[in-house]
């Protein structure tokens, strides 16, 4: 797999990807991302602003093809990270999505993401995940991530908390 930063071209493939995987979870019965949040406009302007300061990645594979996406940054976001957390050095993570017939690489992107913010300095990786959704909960813990609390948001879909430590990256709990 090879791991390069995402430019300006990557928006669109990143928007296919994330419609892919809303209508897969659709056909599951899950909700989440079922519209772009918190509109349209704003979620692109967002990922571009995340493109353009260098902390979007695309996993291809050795044709370039798109297998995944993340995005890693160090912004704590204010509702929901206490300052005491926020004082703790952690990389955050948002957007993972693997493509289907690539099941399975989410681990490995992973173990890559806490090899990155260990080298940086960053005590844990952290995301915040739709609230709800107690399957990608559970998908979360089996990757070595605790949960940290869930918080009630009004105006926020993704209030369940969780870090892992990246001290001992690739460890399993
Ligand atoms: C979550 C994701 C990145 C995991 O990728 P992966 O590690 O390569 O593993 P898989 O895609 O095989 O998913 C692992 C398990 O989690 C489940 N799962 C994945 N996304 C889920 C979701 N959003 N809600 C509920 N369950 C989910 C899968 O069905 C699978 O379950 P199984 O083990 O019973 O088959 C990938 O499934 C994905 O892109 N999901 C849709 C987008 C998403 O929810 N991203 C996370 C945002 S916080």
């Amino acid at each position: 797999m090879i791991i390069e930063r995402a430019d300006a071209d990557d928006l669109g493939v990143i928007l296919t990807l994330r419609t892919e995987a809303s209508e897969w979870l659709a056909q599951r019965g899950i909700d989440q991302w079922a519209v772009a949040w918190p509109n349209p406009e704003e979620q692109n302007r967002r990922i571009l602003a995340s493109i353009d300061a260098g902390e979007t990645w695309m996993i291809r594979d050795e044709n370039e093809a798109t297998m995944a996406t993340v995005a890693l940054d160090t912004f704590s976001d204010p509702r929901l990270w206490t300052p005491d957390e926020q004082a703790d050095p952690a990389m955050y993570m948002h957007r993972l999505i693997v493509r289907r017939k690539h099941a399975g690489l989410g681990t490995e992107i992973m173990d890559w993401a806490c090899h990155r913010a260990h080298r940086l300095g960053l005590h844990w990786l952290r995301i915040d995940v739709w609230t709800d959704n107690t399957g990608l909960h559970r998908y979360y813990e089996r990757n070595g991530f605790k949960h940290v609390r869930t918080l009630d948001l009004a105006d926020y879909p993704s209030g369940a908390l969780f870090q892992r430590s990246t001290d001992a990256p690739g460890d399993r709990p």
